[in-house]
């Protein structure tokens, strides 16, 4: 499907559409270089494409104290000023310093093998365009909102930093042993929806939730919701859901630990798992599980 069919010639990759949907992807994938990469065209933003992004980061930026984690919150304001969306060449510089990393712009969603081919480089791929004003609370697809203010602020963590670079390498081998799937539910269950226990209390650090107005006070706070102490191939049998706020979430100790618990070698576990799921199946969103250690609010 061409995103750009009667505007412009889709002239280097195909669009990425999201989930099985018919509807064409947002982006202008005919920017795109061969590695999905594109320029950030900064001169498109219109006022109101700031204005968007103004509000959004101002109504996440009031919510951060007591739920996300102190690492994501020391480091949001390496985002530049709130006020409009920022020039990515500007955050990668203090990136680099940082951590070794930097974002490039997207036009949208990109191929796995594209995504992890990035991530294994220390090169984090930002969506370039914003919602529209009447997608304000929930947008499909990630947009440079989620991208940025979710993702990029743990990127400047030495030790969150190194474990994206990892997951990255390891969706390259992933991809070669056919374990995409499994290793979609890591990603889902810690970059996106993550939860971490720290002295003060259980507090976010997945992007899903830190972008998310309603889902941040959700996942740390509300009853409804499950909390159970990571364990990598629980987690990788465990289904999810895209379209509403999480029932079961994860909680690691420390990004040490996730750093730690990901670092060998998957293939053995990836059997496992593939043994796990033959015997007993997947595990449904919010399951309760005997003898799990579940965390409470
Ligand atoms: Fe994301």
């Amino acid at each position: 499907m061409n995103p750009a069919a009667g505007k412009s010639v889709n002239r280097g990759v195909a669009p990425v559409t999201y989930g099985q949907g018919e509807r064409p992807p947002r982006g202008d994938y005919g920017r795109a270089r061969a590695d999905y990469t594109c320029e950030q065209d900064i001169g498109r933003y219109t006022a109101a494409d700031h204005d968007t992004y103004r509000r959004l980061y101002a109504r996440q930026l009031a919510q951060l104290p007591g739920l996300a984690c102190d690492e994501f919150v020391a480091a949001v304001q390496q985002l530049g000023a709130p006020h409009r969306i920022p020039a990515f060449d500007a955050i990668s510089e203090r990136l680099v310093r940082a951590t070794g990393w930097q974002i490039v712009g997207v036009p949208g969603l990109i191929p796995e093998e594209a995504f992890f081919s990035l991530l294994a480089a220390r090169r984090f791929p930002v969506t370039d365009w914003i919602r529209r004003p009447e997608e304000f609370d929930y947008v499909v697809e990630p947009d440079v909102f989620h991208d940025l203010f979710g993702h990029v602020p743990l990127l400047f963590d030495p030790t969150f930093a190194d474990y994206m670079q990892a997951y990255g390498a390891g969706g390259l081998k992933a991809s070669r042993l056919e374990a995409c799937e499994l290793l979609a539910r890591l990603y889902w269950y810690t970059v996106e929806f993550g939860l971490i226990a720290t002295p003060q209390g259980l507090r976010a650090y997945g992007a899903g939730i830190l972008s998310s107005a309603g889902e941040l006070p959700h996942s740390v706070r509300s009853t409804a919701a499950r909390r159970v102490a990571f364990d990598l191939q629980r987690l990788m049998r465990s289904l999810y859901r895209i379209d509403t706020f999480q029932s079961t979430y994860f909680v690691i100790d420390s990004f040490q630990q996730l750093f730690e618990a990901t670092a060998p070698d998957f293939t053995p576990v990836y059997r496992e798992v593939r043994e796990a799921v033959a015997r007993d199946g997947l595990i449904e969103p919010g399951a309760v599980r005997p003898g799990e250690r579940e965390f409470s609010v």
